[in-house]
C-alpha cells in the first residue's frame, strides 16, 4: 500500500477521494451463528476504549473505524496480528498496541460474536 501511495500525485488523491465518498454502500455480510448481543458486551470490554463504543474508530488514538470493514476483512487483519504478520515493524506504535489486544487469547467463539456485534452496528450506521 505505502508503495500505491507514493505513485499518486495530490490532485490524483483528491480525485481518489471524491470518488470513494461517493460508492453505493454494500450491505454487510451477516456473521453466522454469532451472538451479537454477547459480542457487543465483549466489545464494550475489549475493544471499545480505543475503537470506541459504535465501532466508528478514534483518530486520537489513531484507530480504525472497524464498522467500515466486512467481517471477514476484520477477523483476517486481527488474525494478522495475532501471528505477527501486522504490527511487528520497529516504531509501528499501532500496530504493537494491536498486537497486544490479538495476543489475549480471545477464543474463536468471541471473536465471531465481537464481529456480529461490529456487523449490526455498521448496517445501522
Ligand atoms: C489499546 C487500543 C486498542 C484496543 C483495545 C483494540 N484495538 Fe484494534 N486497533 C488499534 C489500533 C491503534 C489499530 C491500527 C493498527 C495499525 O494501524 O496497524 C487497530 C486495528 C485493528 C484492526 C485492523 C483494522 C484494519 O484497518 O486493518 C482490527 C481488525 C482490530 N483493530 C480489531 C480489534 C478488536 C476486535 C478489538 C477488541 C478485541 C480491538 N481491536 C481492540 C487499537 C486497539
Amino acid at each position: 500500500m505505502a508503495a500505491i501511495a507514493k505513485t499518486l500525485k495530490p490532485d490524483a488523491v483528491a480525485a481518489v477521494i471524491i470518488h470513494v465518498s461517493e460508492m453505493v454502500k454494500i450491505p454487510q455480510e451477516p456473521v453466522e451463528d454469532a451472538d451479537a448481543e454477547r459480542g457487543k458486551e465483549l466489545y464494550l470490554e475489549r475493544c471499545a476504549s480505543c475503537h470506541r463504543f459504535n465501532a466508528s474508530g478514534e483518530q486520537a488514538f489513531r484507530s480504525p473505524p472497524l464498522r467500515d470493514f466486512p467481517a471477514w476483512y476484520l477477523h483476517s487483519q486481527y488474525g494478522k496480528f495475532k501471528t505477527g504478520q501486522r504490527g511487528t515493524v520497529q516504531k509501528d506504535e499501532d500496530g504493537a498496541k494491536m498486537r497486544i489486544i490479538a495476543a489475549m487469547k480471545t477464543p474463536e467463539v468471541d471473536l465471531q460474536d465481537i464481529l456480529g456485534f461490529i456487523t449490526e452496528v455498521a448496517d445501522k450506521k
